[in-house]
């Protein structure tokens, strides 16, 4: 993207570029498709548009073409032996090891630990986050630091916790991402697609009945779709089972109003077990 370096106006209130470039981000990842004025635009009464200018000349020598970045991209590579040692996995032991011997994505060397999962494998219910922060990337586990704290009260709700050792009362956690991106940034489409041959074994060989999707980049893993609070709450498919895509702990700890509805969701989620054990 080409530097910005106007400065916008929101509501009278005037902004930096890079704010207003990130309110648009927060909007999107909302799931906001739909831009609206504050007072409806009369198209029917708005001046005539000016002709475009005419197009600037051709330059005589077509510009050189150049490759950003240098050397060509070996991402299909890395997705082959990715999806190799996947396969070559036959039990979550194995794919541990080889998912963390994989060295086709950056990320593993910036991190300080491998987080592969966390909770008992033979739960029913496995739960799907993003990527490890700060103190899952200290421990090597998933969901440890503050959204896991609330998280484990959350599923504690309806009976399920991490440390159960009966599969009907258990949780099995995983993240798309097992290296921590540096800065809590998001994950990048080339670090989801490595990961992904991995976490579609790593599903297959724990086999959870239904799945939880943990917030945006859960989704647009599991399912090639955005927008949380559209999201949330409506069963899907993803990975051959059941899925509910869930607001994030994370936004829940910083917009405690939405608690409400991840309640109505945990609900929909008992509901479903239930249904299922039938
Ligand atoms: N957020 C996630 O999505 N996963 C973690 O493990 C921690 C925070």
């Amino acid at each position: 993207m080409p530097p910005v370096t106007d400065r916008a106006t929101y509501q009278g209130i005037e902004l930096d570029a890079e704010t207003a470039l990130a309110l648009l981000d927060w909007q999107l990842e909302m799931g906001v498709d739909v831009p609206l004025m504050d007072v409806a635009l009369d198209r029917f009464d708005l001046p005539a548009r000016a002709a475009p200018p005419p197009a600037a000349a051709a330059p005589e020598t077509p510009p050189v073409l150049t490759l950003e970045g240098g050397a060509p991209d070996d991402l299909a590579d890395r997705l082959a032996q990715a999806e190799a040692l996947a396969a070559g996995a036959d039990s979550l032991e194995a794919l541990a090891a080889a998912q963390e011997g994989f060295d086709g994505i950056e990320l593993k060397k910036g991190a300080r630990n491998f987080c592969f999962s966390d909770g008992n494998p033979k739960a029913r219910v496995l739960i799907l986050g993003e990527a490890p922060g700060d103190e899952e990337d200290r421990q090597g586990r998933p969901f440890v630091g503050r959204s896991g704290q609330l998280l484990d009260r959350m599923f504690g709700a309806i009976g399920l916790a991490r440390d159960a050792v009966d599969a009907e009362r258990a949780l099995y956690i995983a993240n798309v991402l097992t290296w921590r991106p540096p800065g809590n940034r998001d994950p990048s489409a080339d670090e989801i697609a490595v990961s992904l041959p991995f976490l579609r074994r790593h599903i297959q060989l724990a086999a959870p009945e239904v799945i939880v999707l943990m917030g945006n980049i859960s989704c647009q893993a599991a399912i090639g779709r955005r927008g949380i609070l559209r999201l949330r709450g409506q069963w899907v498919q993803a990975f051959d089972r059941p899925a509910l895509p869930m607001t994030h702990p994370a936004y829940l700890l910083r917009n405690p109003p939405a608690k409400r509805e991840a309640w109505g969701d945990l609900l929909s989620l008992a509901a479903r077990l239930e249904s299922l054990s039938v």
